[in-house]
């Protein structure tokens, strides 16, 4: 069975009470769940990772990034300036699918670049937590059958 990554970077452990209006009111427990559901559906493994810090991002990356098929990011607001994360995806090579909630182009002009882009297979931004359930999607596919 392939193993997907699904990693959030910081201030997403708060979603359900942060910024409603632009999060929703689901919670990151409730979206691991969602996943989770699907994820048996289509026959993949998850884990789940969420830190408010670059370094433990970069750390789990390092340790769990090679030995997984694909991996699931959002890395919340270091997408607009962590070059240090985007290396450590280029050094693990695992395809990785970058993902945002909001979309981040409607948003304040700050938001508009993603360093981490380049070096992820796709981006998926503006559908809330569906977003993660179509890069998901896009995972089971390309691994149907591994
Ligand atoms: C976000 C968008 C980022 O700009 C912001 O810093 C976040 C969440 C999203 O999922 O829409 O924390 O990645």
């Amino acid at each position: 069975m392939s193993v997907i990554l699904v990693i959030n970077g910081p201030n997403l452990n708060l979603l359900g009470t942060r910024q409603t209006d632009i999060y929703g009111d689901k919670g990151l427990k409730e979206l691991n769940e969602e996943l989770s559901k699907l994820a048996g559906q289509l026959e993949v493994s998850l884990k789940f990772f969420q830190s408010n810090s670059e370094g433990d991002i970069i750390d789990y990356l390092h340790k769990e990034g090679p030995a997984a098929d694909g991996i699931i990011i959002n890395p919340a607001a270091f997408t607009h300036y962590s070059y240090a994360i985007r290396d450590a995806i280029s050094a693990i090579e695992t395809e990785t699918v970058e993902v945002h909630i909001s979309n981040i182009f409607s948003r304040e002009e700050f938001r508009h670049k993603s360093v981490i882009s380049p070096v992820c297979s796709g981006q998926i931004c503006g559908f809330g937590f569906y977003g993660y359930a179509m890069a998901l999607s896009y995972f089971a596919d390309i691994f149907k059958g591994k």
